[in-house]
């Protein structure tokens, strides 16, 4: 277990550059065992998930070879498992993309159940209510879900709630299905456009990736591609919303503003400055910023990965602010430890109030997710004092870089393995 010392009262100016989007990676790396031949990635973030994906790959049988930090070569034809490690496996939730992605290359797949979630109840029905209709027999014991289908067959597939990881897993299935697929009331995100234009890239025929219907024509095999990943629009926000919460200024640079404009809106509304240009956006404050209700949706509204972020910066706004997840029950991992650092937030259901414009004091707090693992940074740079930020593997899990980004912003930041925490190891004086 790592910690990561911050000190506080610091504003964050400078630039910065995006990685590659973690859930664009994380989706398109099991659609790699849909062909034989190689496939060229670039533009993956160096992250933990990622790195995990690569590992179950690895195990599965296909080759791999890296070529620098961001870039792989991947050879899938000699791959024989349809069944990825557990001890892998439960690393990640996104890891269950191999129950699409095997099924459709070997009409077979026996993946764990992802495990719970720090997120809330997280179902997977209408994945398993897709593959169904595609034709697959899905048989869960003993902790596996076991699909399998002689041959999957094109299907009309109205989804009842809209899941990214639904129209990820069923995109997936369908693209080598016979005949035509419709997923309906699917999920919109610029990451589901990416997986669809690797897909395309790939000899796949996927049209509408983006609006909230897809029409997949199965094509019986795919071939090898090579696909540079989006740059990560949660990073960029993550950087955006910092830049408001510190009062500071910051270009966020190779970004693709058009994903970003829920957050950008926001931004304006809250008071802070914001100018775009074709691939950079800069926030600045403009000296003071002002209470504004927040409601996450799915894409295009505003993103429910970025709802902690902007809860710090809504600590930071003088007045009273709403915020409405409307996405995950029980996404508010943060508060409580917001709290500690003497936020004052009241939660009621799906609905926080904050009380906005009080200074925050550095405490020591917990990571427990990825996103509010990177909202106590943020809180952490504002507040009066040192904070300790433990458990902040969460945080490796979806910023590449973290620290060293935060560090060309001005940030006074060190991460300690928690135990060799003392005193001296803690300073930052
Ligand atoms: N849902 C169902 N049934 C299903 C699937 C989903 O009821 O079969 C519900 C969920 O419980 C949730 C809502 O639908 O209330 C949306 O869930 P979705 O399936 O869209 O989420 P996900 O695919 O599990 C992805 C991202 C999350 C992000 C959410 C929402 C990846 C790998 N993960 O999760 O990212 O929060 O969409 O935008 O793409 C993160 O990056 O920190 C993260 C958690």
């Amino acid at each position: 277990m790592e910690s990561i010392i911050v000190k506080g009262d610091t504003s964050l100016s400078g630039n910065v550059k995006i990685s590659g989007s973690k859930n664009a990676a994380v989706a398109i790396l099991p659609a790699v065992v849909l062909t034989k031949d190689n496939v060229h990635l670039e533009n993956l973030p160096d992250i933990t998930d990622v790195r995990t994906m690569v590992e179950i790959l690895e195990n599965l049988g296909v080759s791999i070879r890296r070529r620098g930090r961001n870039a792989l070569d991947l050879t899938p034809g000699n791959l024989a498992r349809v069944a990825p490690s557990y001890e892998l496996v439960k690393r990640m939730r996104a890891s269950y993309y191999f129950m699409g992605s095997l099924l459709a290359r070997f009409g077979r797949a026996e993946v764990p159940i992802p495990g719970g979630c720090d997120l809330g109840p997280r179902p997977i029905d209408q994945h398993l209510k897709g593959f169904s209709a595609l034709g697959a027999d899905i048989n869960i014991e003993h902790g596996m879900i076991n699909l399998s289908a002689e041959k999957l067959v094109g299907a009309h597939i109205y989804l009842d709630v809209v899941s990214i990881g639904a129209t990820v897993n069923l995109m997936l299935a369908a693209s080598s299905a016979e005949g035509r697929t419709v997923l309906e009331n699917v999920a919109k995100e610029p990451e589901i456009v990416d997986l669809a234009n690797f897909l395309n890239a790939m000899g796949g025929r996927i049209r509408g990736a983006g609006t909230d219907v897809i029409r997949i024509d199965g094509v019986k095999e795919l071939h090898g591609a090579s696909h540079t990943v989006i740059p990560d629009r949660i990073e960029a926000g993550t950087f955006m919303l910092a830049a408001a919460a510190t009062g500071g200024s910051i270009k966020v640079e190779e970004v693709i503003p058009k994903h970003l404009e829920a957050i950008t809106a926001k931004l304006r509304e809250a008071g802070a400055g914001v100018e775009v240009e074709p691939e950079m956006i800069k926030v600045e404050s403009t000296g003071s910023l002002c209470a504004s209700d927040l409601k996450t949706f799915p894409y295009p509204g505003f993103p429910t990965d970025l709802q902690p972020p902007g809860m710090v910066m809504l600590t930071a706004a003088r007045g009273l602010s709403v915020i409405t997840e409307n996405v995950f029950d029980g996404r508010y991992n943060q508060v409580d430890e917001l709290k500690r650092m003497g936020a004052r937030i009241k939660v009621e259901g799906r609905t926080a109030l904050i009380e906005g414009g009080g200074r925050l004091s550095g405490a020591p707090v917990t990571a427990h997710d990825l996103r509010s693992g990177a909202a106590l940074i943020i809180a952490a740079l504002i507040a009066e004092g040192k904070s300790q930020i433990s458990a902040v593997e969460h945080i490796d899990r979806g910023y590449e870089n973290f620290e060293k980004k935060l560090i060309g912003l001005g940030a006074s930041i060190h991460r300690v393995s928690e135990k060799n925490l003392d005193s001296s190891s803690t300073s930052l004086d």
